[in-house]
């Protein structure tokens, strides 16, 4: 294992890759928040692990306000300059999530697109819910999105190979995966000689529940997927909403 590996793992290629969601996918992924978060004009939405800034930057233009945060200072000036480029209401910060809270307690929190899981103590993973506990007005919602650990079981392939768009180059990438002593690993080999590595805590929906319900929140739904269909093995995704009590 390799300590703090998303330090080097969020750079520019990674960038380059992430930045290929469709602004079709981001416009569907705010949708569902706002429905199933309730979201409303002037509402204030911590985004944790915001990356570049897709989610808040397109809840902006429609009037929420977002706090966004991430380690990677690279993408925290991108995110900042997409929004004054827009003329929008976010405020950027880089920092730590494991340790960050926000000032102002907030209406939404989400933590988007598998940004958890991270470490290999259960109990550092858990402290990001706590800051997203702890962020939040009572009786609003929290949406963690995460990867399906039982629909990778089932569907497990040990490598597989696609194209990726480095810098508008398809690129070759070879992606090898291995679950070990409960952590998902995995490696991708660029064709450019570029090598990765990544790895999260093979958590199972049940699990993910547990550890919200350990933070006292309750979860409300279990989807899976942002067309709010309900969790089973045939969905890669598992979005747990839940509510501070
Ligand atoms: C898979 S990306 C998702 C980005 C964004 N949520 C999205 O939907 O595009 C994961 C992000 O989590 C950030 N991240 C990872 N560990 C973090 C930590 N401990 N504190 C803050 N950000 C972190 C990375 O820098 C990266 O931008």
């Amino acid at each position: 294992m390799k300590n703090n590996w998303w330090k080097d793992f969020y750079d520019e290629n990674y960038l380059d890759y992430a930045t290929h969601k469709s602004d079709e996918e981001i416009k569907k992924s705010v949708d569902f928040m706002v429905d199933v978060m309730n979201l409303e004009k002037w509402n204030i939405l911590y985004d944790q692990c915001c990356g570049v800034g897709d989610i808040s930057i397109a809840l902006a233009t429609r009037g929420i306000k977002c706090v966004g945060l991430d380690q990677s200072k690279n993408y925290i000036e991108i995110a900042k300059k997409r929004a004054e480029n827009n003329n929008l209401d976010c405020d950027f910060i880089s920092w730590d999530a494991f340790t960050y809270k926000t000032e102002q307690t907030c209406d939404a929190a989400v933590n988007w697109y598998t940004s958890f899981g991270y470490s290999v103590d259960d109990n550092q993973n858990i402290k990001m819910i706590k800051n997203i506990y702890d962020s939040l007005k009572i009786g609003w919602k929290f949406l963690l999105d995460y990867y399906n650990s039982e629909y990778i079981l089932e569907n497990f392939k040990e490598t597989i190979e696609y194209k990726v768009a480095i810098w508008n180059n398809l690129v070759n990438m070879r992606k090898k995966s291995k679950l070990e002593n409960g952590i998902f690993k995995s490696w991708w080999y660029y064709e450019d000689g570029k090598e990765y590595y990544g790895e999260s805590r093979f958590y199972s929906p049940n699990d993910l529940q547990k550890m919200m319900e350990k933070i006292w929140f309750e979860v409300e739904a279990v989807y899976g997927s942002i067309e709010k269909e309900e969790i089973s093995n045939n969905y890669y995704r598992c979005i747990l909403l839940g509510v501070k009590k």
